[in-house]
């Protein structure tokens, strides 16, 4: 089938179903609540949503440890939910993507009560390896949620099996092309229901290297550097993508763990050996940490900007970005990367500083009216089993500030729709805590006031569709060594964008860009009222401004 590449073209939203909204009342986010919010997405602008795992889950990871990779959890509405959904978002022409996770699967998924049990043909559906006559664990891999290995025993099987991440997800072996097949089968069901692509968990993980080295390199997260990008990655990809994929006009999204343009470019650089579309880049989200969030460090906007920049320059004429500034996976970026204190002005300039360079942008649930980090009282309030497994030497008050700074369930607290009873999440008590600045960010409040993020965001969604350099422009970028200002414009033969924003609490002169005057340009979005059109501007405490150019 001809591939249309649709998804340049739009602006997705990514829903966390435990914390959207929830519609059937029993506290827990679903699909009835999607349905009642399609409206909400559409008026924003989207034309994709992101689901993150709606599968049948024990719910180890919050969705990402599937059981039954056919069917919908009952909590989320079921099967049929799951189909009203997908009709009614693509009646108002809104894709549906849904996470592919095979890395690993539940240890309650069926494939691997069979495997312990050596029933056929799931025997070698997942890593096993008998212990070692000295004693040793079969290699020095950590888990990246559990603290230590990623080796568990089973009794049952007398044998260990790997789990890279918990202890309940268990890798799958993919070098069996059993699994390869059910991998496929996956994929024709859920395309053959009418989704229109995949976001795939980790799964530059999926080959692991023969005899399965130990790590030499790196003292945490050990065996990373020998199972991501592994020898037959590009192999599988291939495979799924020739024998299924081609068959439909949809999208794949990678998430790749520590991957460089270059190597990018191997998967999704336009040709005939692309076999992704789009890669999940982590570069954007170390601007504040060293690798993890749990290494944290003071916000870097000269290393923001090499991110960005980085996969601007790289990618250009050669591959798609995805652009993204949020997950389910980090911290909230007002908190981090932008500032509390001006909390609308930051939340805007990250909207626009992402929102105009090349590639699909994806907004996170609630980082369209600036959601900001939870900060619970005890860390016995947290649900996510990274931030619970989570080990330090560090007393516990300090501990909790770093989970308050690096916890995933900073994002996933629900989305503030009202600022009334559990901010209009749920008519009961939700499954996890509201944030309390529910009260004044939230999205009823928002929506009545023009000069809202809400209503920035919709702007800029509509500008970024509307405007064509911003899909095609070249990048150029301005003063590269700044630690106060992002510049960089947007140009082809007939229009240039150029976009100036601020990252200081603080009024600071800008000057402009030598090859722009301001005066002959349209401000098309800012975030204060400007007056002054000059070679040097003042820019306020996290001022933007975006002009349009005609040349
Ligand atoms: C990446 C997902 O985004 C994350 O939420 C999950 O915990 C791990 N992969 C394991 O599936």
């Amino acid at each position: 089938m001809e591939r249309t590449h649709w998804y340049r073209d739009r602006v997705f939203y990514q829903i966390w179903p435990r914390s959207f909204k929830d519609g059937n009342g029993d506290g827990m986010g679903d699909l009835y609540g999607v349905l009642e919010k399609l409206d909400y997405l559409k008026s924003l602008g989207i034309g994709g949503i992101w689901f993150s795992p709606l599968y049948v889950s024990p719910g180890v990871d919050c969705g990402y440890d599937i059981a039954d990779y056919y069917h919908i959890a009952p909590e989320f509405g079921g099967d049929e939910a799951f189909d009203e959904v997908l009709k009614a978002a693509h009646e108002r022409d809104i894709k549906v993507i849904m996470d592919l996770v095979v890395n690993h699967t539940s240890t309650e998924c069926e494939w691997f009560q069979k495997s312990r049990k050596r029933i056929e043909p799931y025997t070698d559906y997942y890593i096993w390896r008998p212990a070692r006559p000295d004693g040793k664990l079969p290699n020095n891999w950590d888990s990246e949620f559990e603290g230590d290995s990623a080796w568990e025993w089973d009794e049952e099987r007398g044998e260990y099996y790997l789990h890279i991440f918990a202890i309940k997800q268990a890798d799958l072996n993919m070098d069996n092309p059993l699994v390869r097949e059910e991998v496929k089968k996956i994929l024709r069901y859920w395309l053959d229901k009418g989704v229109d692509g995949f976001r795939e968990d980790v799964i530059t993980y999926i080959s692991k290297p023969e005899g399965l080295p130990n790590e030499r390199l790196l003292p945490v997260h050990k065996g990373v550097t020998q199972y991501n990008m592994g020898p037959h990655l590009h192999e599988y990809l291939e495979e799924f993508k020739t024998e299924v994929l081609d068959d439909y006009d949809q999208v794949t999204l990678a998430e790749a763990t520590l991957i460089k343009p270059k190597k990018a470019l191997s998967l999704i650089g336009y040709g005939p050996d692309k076999v992704i579309d789009m890669v999940i880049q982590f570069e954007c989200q170390c601007a504040d940490c060293l690798l993890t969030d749990y290494i944290p460090l003071p916000f870097s906007l000269r290393k923001m900007k090499r991110a960005f920049r980085n996969w601007q320059v790289k990618l250009y004429g050669k591959g798609w970005n995805m652009l993204y500034i949020e997950n389910h996976d980090h911290p909230r970026m007002v908190s981090r990367y932008g500032s509390e204190k001006f909390h609308d002005e930051s939340a805007k300039t990250l909207c626009a500083m992402y929102m105009f360079l090349q590639g699909t942008p994806f907004v996170y649930q609630g980082q369209e009216i600036g959601m900001i980090n939870w900060h619970p009282e005890n860390e016995d309030m947290y649900e996510d089993v990274q931030t619970r497994n989570h080990r330090t030497h560090l007393p516990t008050k300090r501990r909790l500030r770093l989970l308050w700074r690096a916890s995933r369930d900073s994002a996933r607290t629900p989305v503030q729709w009202t600022s009334g009873k559990n901010a209009g999440f749920s008519e009961v008590e939700p499954w996890f805590y509201v944030n309390d600045r529910a009260k004044d960010i939230n999205v009823e409040d928002q929506e009545k006031d023009p000069a809202s993020v809400l209503n920035f965001y919709r702007k800029a969604i509509e500008l970024r569709k509307s405007i064509p350099v911003v899909k095609d422009g070249m990048y150029t970028e301005y003063m590269k060594g700044s630690g106060s200002f992002y510049v960089y414009s947007r140009d082809d033969e007939k229009q240039s964008l150029l976009v100036m924003c601020s990252f200081k609490g603080h009024s600071r002169n800008l000057k402009v860009p030598a090859k722009f005057d301001l005066g002959k340009g349209k401000l098309i979005l800012s975030n204060y009222d400007v007056q002054d059109s000059g070679r040097v501007i003042k820019m306020r405490p996290y001022e933007v401004r975006v002009y349009l150019f005609d040349l």
